[in-house]
């Protein structure tokens, strides 16, 4: 969480770094702020509290003018979301400006120092220990200055540091936290992620940990603590400008709603061979590593979590393994039974949650095959994997998660597949038949997508309700899960998601006269007990929303309202029931008068534990 930019080159660095905190924004949105420095000139730090809309209002009448830049939009940790702890932070001279992400845990230690030695603190945050350390230790050299003060600091971090006496240097550094640089022609960038300049350059190179990263117009240079420079590869991003746009839409999380078809598209593409068979190369493991498996784990938060699960589901019905899905953030806390044979498969659309990262740590250090499977091509999750699926999403800016999900279940039908076909647990026709299935997903999306006008009108009509239910069985729980995080992240309504046969040992007591239930229930084996299920709700007066397959009457008898889905194999439902729940806890908070994007007190990328 909150979004870093550095810039130095040879256009104006306000335009570039503000461009670039535009598409950061999802990491926080609890201030903004800006330092801008020109050749021959003092440096200017403009700051504001609240969104970024706030600080461009504010410095809308200024001349800020430069070609070095340095930004940050904040998800706050330490102190409040005020004017005053806005970043960028400055040393009592003014002359060294600080953008920080993550937390320096023996900050109190060195601010007891820095005010012994006569220095002034002007906010409440950690990141302020770090200007005036500069300042103290700056002796002509911004990067030795920088490396020196690493080694002093606990925690995680990445500092994007820029000083009045270097007008063509911005000096960056990381530990446990994302930082990418951006290299372009007579000017260079570096970021939280490729998104915060995409617009300026696709041509990009990860940092590894504990790196420091010397950047100026005509070069980078990176170096470890030490000082000695290192290599690292460089890379191509091949999304583009557009696919970080709003492109025509009002907000982030609709234009993604509608991606959707196209991301689960590129998911599969080309992963299949001329025989019909998957080719999974990216999993760098031998067909014998493969057989040698012996159970799996999937490690996720949030909403990748629930792509996780549905990823069991398939797994131990294609492969006959056993497999674990665990909340990334209690898996390394409980000392988890993990060895060589296991395959631990970490699912994060950042590619830089710190649980999940933490969580990828303990299982390699117990010597598990660790598979990441991400929307981030050179996150840190995916470098510290052991191999790495990529879902092939594109960007997703709004913080509540829609088309990435959507391309992990994707990806994680793809991997039980590949595992089975490799095993021998499912025969090729059959791989070749679930293959053909998944195909199809995407213009069933679509017809999906066409049919949400009836969802939008039952949004409005829900728009006051305090609590909602989501009820599925099998595959349909981990979805009844999703939706009820959506509408809770999304319209801060009270939603929770059962296995519909767990209502009736205890959450029934929340239903009364008029509570929204949402049942998924597409067709499926355990249909009769589903509509078991269903009875018993209304039968103490819940209002009941059914998500049902095209012409299966089994449960109309038992639905205030009914959204339709077309036909589909039922452990490939997922991908279609997810959809309408979408559009409703979206067209749900937008008649609240909410921003969706934005939801109060998220992020998007949760980068502290
Ligand atoms: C945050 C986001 C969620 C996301 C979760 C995991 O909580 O708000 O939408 O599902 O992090 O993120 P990841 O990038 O690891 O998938």
């Amino acid at each position: 969480m909150c979004g870093i930019v550095g810039y130095v080159g040879e256009q104006q660095a306000l335009d570039v770094v503000l461009g670039g905190l535009r598409r950061l924004e999802y990491r926080g949105y609890d201030s903004a702020g800006v330092a801008i420095l020109d050749a021959g000139s003092a440096l200017r730090v403009e700051r504001k509290a609240g969104k970024l809309s706030n600080l461009e209002k504010e410095i809308a009448d200024l001349s800020l003018r430069g070609t070095l830049g340095i930004g940050h939009t904040r998800w706050a940790t330490h102190g409040p979301p005020t004017d005053r702890n806005a970043h960028p932070h400055v040393d009592c001279a003014g002359k060294v400006a600080v953008v920080h992400n993550g937390t320096i845990e023996n900050f109190e230690v060195l601010v007891r120092g820095l005010e012994q030695r006569g220095h002034h603190r002007t906010s409440d945050t950690d990141t302020e220990v770090v200007a005036h350390l500069v300042e103290e230790r700056y002796d002509g050299d911004l990067a030795a200055t920088v490396r020196s003060i690493c080694k002093d600091l606990e925690g995680s971090f990445v500092l994007v540091v820029a000083h009045q006496d270097e007008p063509d240097l911005v000096v960056a550094a990381r530990r446990n936290l994302p930082l990418v640089i951006g290299l372009g022609e007579g000017e260079n960038f570096v970021g939280s992620d490729v998104t915060a300049f995409i617009a300026h350059t696709r041509e990009a190179r990860a940092v590894d940990q504990d790196q420091v990263v010397e950047l100026r117009r005509g070069g980078v240079v990176v170096t470890d603590l030490d000082g000695q420079a290192v290599e690292g590869e460089t890379y191509h991003v091949d999304w583009d400008t557009a696919a970080a746009e709003k492109g025509g839409h009002e907000f982030f999380m609709l234009k993604e709603i509608e991606e959707q078809p196209a991301a689960v598209r590129e998911t599969l593409g080309g992963r299949m061979q001329e025989d019909g068979l998957l080719h999974l190369d990216e999993l760098s493991m031998s067909d014998e590593d493969v057989r040698d498996i012996e159970q799996v784990i999937i490690v996720a938060c949030g909403s990748s979590y629930h792509s996780g699960l549905v990823g069991k589901y398939a797994i131990e019905r294609w492969c006959r393994l056993p497999v674990q899905v665990e909340m990334a953030s209690e898996f390394r806390y409980r000392d988890p039974v993990v060895g060589r044979n296991t395959l631990v498969i970490a699912v994060s659309q950042s590619g830089e949650t710190a649980d999940t990262l933490e969580a990828v740590r303990h299982a390699r250090s117990q010597r598990a095959k660790v598979l990441a499977v991400t929307n981030t091509v050179g996150s840190t999750i995916s470098r510290e994997s052991d191999a790495a699926l990529y879902t092939r999403g594109g960007p997703e800016v709004a913080v509540a998660s829609t088309k990435a999900v959507m391309t992990q279940i994707t990806a994680m039908y793809l991997v039980g597949l590949y595992l089975a076909q490799v095993r021998g647990t499912r025969d090729a026709d059959e791989v070749r038949a679930h293959l053909a299935d998944l195909h199809e997903i995407p213009d069933l999306v679509q017809e999906v997508l066409d049919r949400m006008g009836p969802v939008r009108k039952l949004a409005r009509e829900l728009r006051d309700e305090e609590r909602v239910l989501f009820l599925g069985r099998h595959v349909g729980y981990p979805m009844a899960l999703e939706g009820a995080l959506k509408l809770k992240e999304l319209a801060y309504i009270g939603a929770e998601g059962f296995p519909a046969g767990e209502i009736k040992h205890g959450p029934i007591a929340l239903v009364e006269e008029g509570t929204p239930v949402v049942v998924l229930a597409p067709r499926h084996a355990l249909q009769a007990k589903l509509v078991n299920n269903v009875q018993e709700v209304r039968a103490r007066g819940a209002r009941t929303i059914v998500i049902a397959t095209d012409g299966d009457e089994s449960i109309t008898p038992y639905a205030d309202t009914i959204i339709r889905i077309p036909d589909t194999k039922s452990l490939l439902t997922p991908l279609l029931t997810i959809v309408p729940m979408q559009v409703l806890s979206a067209e749900i908070a937008l008649a609240r008068g909410l921003d969706i994007d934005q939801p109060r007190n998220l992020a998007k990328s949760v980068t502290v534990e």
